[in-house]
């Protein structure tokens, strides 16, 4: 394939996988190229896709929606909150959410979306970039470098508000990572754009054994869950530090830990039978079946769970869950 193919490529892969679709990506960029006479009218538009925010209606959404994570949960709310309630921040709201798959890492950036976003995750000012599937060519690095600048700085000079999540971050080039370091440091301006009110949200797998282990100490020594906090045997600083020596962690190699400016590391706990119950009985709500309890037990009871002699998380925690339903209907 020749360079002018790649180059292509990489224009076409975003297209697919990123929220903002084809057409919005050069929408964004056109937004943000000095047409003052276009720029007035694009703003005017993207506004109406900005809900009032209420920090209650955040509340209420993620205890009625997302199980089994009151260390999420509560950050989420007070960081989100206090984030969208101060009119002058200085610095953009960064957040990284660790855990097992199938817990709630990217479903919660759907609450977060919908809570600001008329359109919520669907909004194109929401960009979703999977790393394990865009950024493949690692002998395109410097264009990926150079396009994704350009996208945030794109779409943050036409829309301050805009939402960047980074999936599979850990499967990310190092450098690539550097490439939005810029962007999430202290009170910064390019080119006399501010980043100080976007939010960008980095989510991996990484860390996860840290934060079995710990739930599943407290289980072993009969403690609540719940009793788990940030500070329980230092997570929160663990789990930065353990990125920071993984050799394998996409973050490990890249400055962003470095010039400390991820503001929480947020640790998603593996999930227990009672939360996949939950989960199948809000799948039956969505498929608009009536709520049969003994159904959703059955479901449950029906994943793989583990270690396997106490057998008490999920492997793939709520995942799969609606064709366990179907299988079971
Ligand atoms: N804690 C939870 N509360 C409610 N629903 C959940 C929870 N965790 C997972 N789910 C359900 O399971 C689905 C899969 O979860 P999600 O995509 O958030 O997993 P993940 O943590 O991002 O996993 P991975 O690391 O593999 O990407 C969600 O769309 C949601 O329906
Ligand atoms: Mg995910």
């Amino acid at each position: 394939m020749n360079s002018g193919n790649l180059f292509l490529l990489f224009f076409l892969l975003p297209c697919v996988t990123v929220e903002a679709g084809f057409f919005d990506f050069f929408e964004s960029l056109f937004c943000s190229c000095h047409f003052d006479g276009f720029k007035d009218i694009t703003i005017i538009s993207e506004k109406d896709d900005l809900r009032h925010f209420d920090s209650k209606e955040l509340k209420k959404d993620l205890r009625k929606f997302l199980y089994g994570q009151h260390i999420a949960k509560k950050t989420i709310q007070n960081v989100v909150s206090s984030f969208m309630e101060d009119s002058n921040p200085n610095k953009p709201l960064v957040l990284s959410f660790h855990g097992p798959p199938g817990v709630g890492k990217s479903y919660v950036t759907n609450i977060i979306a919908r809570n600001i976003y008329k359109n919520g995750k669907k909004s194109k000012h929401v960009h979703t970039f999977k790393a394990d599937y865009l950024f493949q060519h690692k002998e395109m690095t410097r264009t990926y470098q150079t396009q994704l600048r350009e996208w945030i700085h794109g779409n943050v000079s036409c829309f301050p508000r805009s939402m960047f999540i980074f999936d599979k971050v850990d499967q990310m080039n190092p450098e690539l990572i550097d490439a939005i370091t810029p962007f999430l440091e202290y009170n910064h301006q390019l080119d006399g754009v501010s980043f100080n009110n976007a939010i960008f949200i980095f989510i991996s797998n990484s860390e996860k054994d840290a934060i079995i282990n710990l739930t599943l100490d407290f289980w072993k020594e009969g403690r609540d869950r719940e009793e788990i906090q940030m500070t329980s045997s230092g997570l929160e600083t663990q789990i930065s530090q353990n990125i920071y020596n993984d050799k394998n962690d996409g973050f490990q190699h890249s400055s962003l830990l470095d010039h400390h400016l991820i503001d929480y590391f947020i640790p998603f706990l593996p999930l227990e039978l009672k939360h996949v119950r939950q989960c199948v009985l809000s799948e039956m709500a969505h498929l608009k079946m009536n709520a049969d309890k003994d159904l959703a037990d059955k479901v449950a009871r029906d994943m793989p769970f583990f270690p396997p002699e106490e057998k008490i998380f999920a492997v793939k925690g709520c995942k799969s869950v609606r064709q366990k339903l179907y299988a079971n209907d």
